[in-house]
C-alpha cells in the first residue's frame, strides 16, 4: 500500500495477509472502530450495511471478499454472485468482481487473486491522485466549492475522488471554500465528509440539504463537485440521492456542475440512466435522525438512495483516462472506445 500523503492520512479498507480490516462508517464520527472480515460472508453484510460504502471502495472490499472465499474453498460462481448482489447501483462492484472472475481460470490460485485484488485496490488510489490533478487544473484561483455524499478517502482505496479533486484543488489555492451538503437520510457529508476534511486539516463548513440553492445565489460557490455510482453510455451519472436537485439549482444559478469518477464507474454496456438500477433502502433510514426516531409512528417512507443526473446537466467528467467537456454518447464513446 503507498504511503498516505498530507491532507490524506485515511485507509478505511486494509488488508492484512488473512482478513480484511473495515473502518465501521455506521459509527463515525462518534466512534473510530474497525471490523474484522474472516469470510465472504462478513464482507457481504459489511458492504449491505454500509460498514464500508462509497462504489471504489465496496468494489476493493468485495475484491478480496473473493480472496477469503476462495481460502475456505467455497464454490467460486455462487461467492461471486453472493458478493454480486451486495448492492445494485454502484457498478464498481460488478466490474471488481469480474476482474477477480477472470483470474479463476482452472480453479483458484491465491497467488493470483491476491494480486489482482491489491491491484484494484493500489490502482484506484493512482486514478484517484491523477483526478485530482486534472480536476483541480479546470477550477479557478480563488473559487468556492460545494461537495455532496462522501467521496473521500473513505470511499476509495485514498484520496478520494471529488473530494480528491478538492484536496488538490486546496493544496494548489485554487479553491478556498469548501461546502459539504449534509446527505440526509444516512448523513454521509455531515459524519463522514466533515469527519475526513477535518482530520485531514481541510476547512470546510456543513450546510443542510435544503440550502444548497441559497448558497448558489450567494456567489459564494462556482462549482458543485460531486463522485458518481455509475455512468451510462451516453454521460448520465447515477450518484448519492439529491445530486440530480444539486445540478438542477447550479444550472439555474450558472454554477458548473463536475463529476469525478474513475473507468471503474463507466459502465458503457448501459445506454442511459434510465436503464441503471436505483437502490431502494429500508425506510427506517429515513424515519429517523441520530437514531431517533422522528416521524409518528405508522407513518411510511419512500428512500431511493441514488438518482440520476442527465449528462446534458453535467459541465465536466473528470476520469484518470482524462477530461470529458459537456459528456455525451460521443464524447464518452471517444475516451471509452473499448469497454
Ligand atoms: O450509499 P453510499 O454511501 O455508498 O453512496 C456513495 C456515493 O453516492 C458516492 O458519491 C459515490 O459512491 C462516489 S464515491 C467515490
Amino acid at each position: 500500500m503507498s504511503e498516505p500523503h498530507a491532507h490524506d492520512t485515511i485507509r478505511a479498507v486494509q488488508w492484512h495477509g488473512d482478513h480484511l480490516r473495515l473502518l465501521d462508517q455506521r459509527r463515525l464520527p462518534s466512534e473510530e472502530s474497525w471490523i474484522e472480515c474472516r469470510n465472504c460472508e462478513s464482507v457481504y453484510r459489511a458492504i449491505a450495511d454500509l460498514v464500508v460504502r462509497g462504489a471504489p471502495a465496496i468494489g476493493i472490499a468485495a475484491a478480496w471478499g473473493v480472496v477469503l472465499a476462495s481460502r475456505d474453498g467455497m464454490d467460486m460462481p455462487s461467492a461471486l454472485a453472493r458478493l454480486r448482489e451486495a448492492r445494485p447501483t454502484a457498478v464498481n462492484l460488478m466490474w471488481a468482481l469480474d476482474r477477480m472472475k477472470r483470474r479463476i481460470v482452472d480453479g483458484t490460485d491465491d497467488t493470483l487473486l491476491v494480486e489482482e485484488a491489491r491491484a484494484i485496490q493500489d490502482e484506484d488510489l493512482q486514478a484517484n491522485r491523477r483526478m485530482g490533478a486534472l480536476g483541480a487544473a479546470l477550477i479557478e484561483p480563488g473559487s468556492g466549492v460545494l461537495t455532496h455524499c462522501n467521496t473521500g478517502s473513505l470511499a476509495t482505496a485514498g484520496y478520494g475522488t471529488a473530494l480528491g479533486v478538492i484536496r488538490a484543488g486546496v493544496e494548489q489555492g485554487r479553491i478556498s471554500r469548501v461546502y459539504a451538503g449534509e446527505t440526509r437520510p444516512w448523513l454521509q457529508g455531515a459524519r463522514l465528509t466533515m469527519w475526513e476534511l477535518r482530520r485531514d486539516g481541510i476547512p470546510a463548513q456543513l450546510i443542510a440539504d435544503a440550502a444548497a440553492a441559497y448558497l448558489m445565489r450567494t456567489g459564494k460557490v462556482q462549482w458543485v463537485i460531486i463522485g458518481a455510482d455509475r455512468i451510462a453510455a451516453n454521460g448520465d451519472v447515477a450518484n448519492k440521492i439529491g445530486s440530480y436537485a444539486l445540478a438542477i439549482a447550479a444550472r439555474h444559478h450558472g454554477v458548473r456542475f463536475l463529476v469525478v469518477a474513475p473507468s471503474s464507474t463507466v459502465d458503457m454496456a448501459t445506454a442511459t440512466g434510465d436503464d441503471i438500477e436505483i437502490e431502494l433502502r429500508d425506510p427506517a433510514e429515513l424515519l429517523q435522525c441520530g437514531g431517533v426516531r422522528t416521524v409518528v409512528a405508522g407513518a411510511e417512507a419512500w428512500n431511493p438512495v441514488f438518482d440520476v443526473t442527465p449528462a446534458a446537466l453535467i459541465d465536466a467528467f473528470v476520469s484518470e483516462r482524462g477530461v470529458v467537456l459537456k459528456p455525451d454518447a460521443a464524447r464518452m464513446r471517444e475516451l471509452f472506445p473499448g469497454d
